[in-house]
């Protein structure tokens, strides 16, 4: 059932508030004064020791679900302390890629049937590994294979195009991460900020969810384009990639991710006063703090964490002013306020979304891509919820 909405698509999107809601229903503690907030995983309970001992986590997916675990990669690396390596399931099965006994291996799959990401699990169960699901299929062969998992629980997804998926599973992958990682003290705090953080996600989501009309402006202007170019980095590569992927693959528009530390290794060769580039330049929480002390004693003195979050925000600064040195036509996303700073003097188009806590933040980032993608199909006059070529669920190899 649509209700109100013309497509389920446009739906999935716009419920993604109540969505994200569902998903964190009941994992989430915040204790009185006295006691710490924590996470709580049912399903995870009794394997997370297994998993802390580990000396690999790899996560394996397709298409939207590897994108989501790609955006929770560097919280699951920052509090696990555990190396994550990716694996898109075809490539690791036509490596005959290494997984170890132990190896902890995550499946992200929204149907929990894909016939890729269900080989490499049979691939990993062979080869000893700890196998657990994230899904939103109750009942699905990956839910039921695999040693223990977490339901996404995001409600039955019908567009073809994965969204509210993907937003639960990057949720659910920082609980994971918040969950292996809570024996460590000296995180306690920032553990704290993320579970705030997540608290107040749907409140988030709801505010961007605002841009609808800004991004059917935006549609508006790129329905006649050839290409769309996407440069992320950081916390924010997948939601180049899975922004990406939307345009292309409802809006039949090509499109495509860039890391954007790659820029100068081939890209930039494209950029020319035609070609539409979105640029996500958001900030990453601790940085705001730097930024307006504006002072290199504090940032010498600060951890090398902040510092790292200064560079890599100020690397997306440059390859902003790279790309108007060549005239790129830039989209920016920033965070809320920092037009005038991204992008001086003007001549660029900017998205201004609500900031979070940064290893939150593609979770809000994706939404005017999804918004973006929606009305780009239905202006091109596509079909949205049954692209061409496309299943919801690919059963075969
Ligand atoms: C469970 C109940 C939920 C109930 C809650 C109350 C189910 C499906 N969930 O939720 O209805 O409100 O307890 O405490 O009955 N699993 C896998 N692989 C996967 C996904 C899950 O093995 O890919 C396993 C988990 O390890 C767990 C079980 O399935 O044993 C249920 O997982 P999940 O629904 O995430 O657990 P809870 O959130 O505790
Ligand atoms: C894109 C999309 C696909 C799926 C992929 C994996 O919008 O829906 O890329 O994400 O086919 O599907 P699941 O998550 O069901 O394993």
């Amino acid at each position: 059932n649509k209700g109100t909405y013309k497509h389920y698509m446009q739906k999935e999107i716009h419920e993604q508030p109540e969505s994200l809601t569902t998903t964190l229903r009941g994992r989430l503690l915040r204790g009185g004064s006295w006691k710490a907030k924590t996470v709580l995983l049912g399903g995870l309970k009794d394997h997370l020791k297994t998993i802390r001992r580990s000396r690999r986590i790899v996560f394996i997916g397709c298409g939207t679900s590897y994108n989501a675990a790609l955006a929770a990669r560097p919280i699951m690396e920052e509090l696990s302390g555990v190396p994550v390596t990716m694996e898109i399931a075809s490539d690791l099965l036509d490596r005959q890629g290494l997984i170890y006994r132990e190896d902890t291996v995550v499946f992200v799959s929204q149907s929990g049937e894909t016939a890729d990401t269900l080989l490499a699990l049979e691939y990993a169960l062979e080869n000893g590994a700890l196998c657990v699901g994230i899904t939103n299929t109750v009942g699905s062969v990956i839910a039921r294979n695999t040693h223990c998992g977490v339901h996404i629980n995001a409600g039955c997804e019908i567009g073809v195009a994965s969204t509210k998926a993907y937003t639960s599973q990057i949720a659910v992958m920082a609980m994971l991460a918040l969950a292996i990682g809570a024996d460590t003290i000296s995180k306690q705090e920032r553990r704290e900020a993320i579970i705030d953080g997540l608290f107040d996600l749907p409140n988030k989501i709801r505010e961007v969810l605002k841009l609808d009309q800004e991004m059917k402006d935006l549609a508006k202007l790129l329905i006649a384009e050839q290409s769309l170019l996407v440069f992320g980095r950081g916390y924010n590569y997948a939601t180049a990639l899975e922004g990406a992927l939307k345009v292309k693959e409802v809006a039949l528009m090509h499109s495509e991710g860039i890391l954007a530390g790659e820029m100068k290794h081939g890209p930039l060769a494209l950029v020319d006063e035609n070609l539409p580039i979105v640029v996500i330049a958001t900030r990453d929480a601790c940085f705001r703090l730097v930024w307006f002390l504006r002072n290199y004693v504090i940032l010498l003195l600060s951890t090398a964490w902040h510092r790292h979050l200064l560079i890599s925000n100020s690397k997306q600064q440059s390859v902003i002013q790279q790309l108007r040195a060549r005239k790129g036509r830039l989209i920016v996303m920033c965070s809320k306020g920092d037009a005038a700073s991204v992008c001086p003097g003007g001549g660029c188009r900017v998205i201004e979304v609500p900031q979070v806590e940064d290893c939150l933040q593609p979770v809000v980032n994706i939404v005017p891509f999804q918004l973006l993608a929606y009305h780009l199909t239905v202006l091109r006059g596509y079909n949205v919820d049954q692209p061409r070529n496309l299943a919801k669920s690919v059963t075969t190899q």
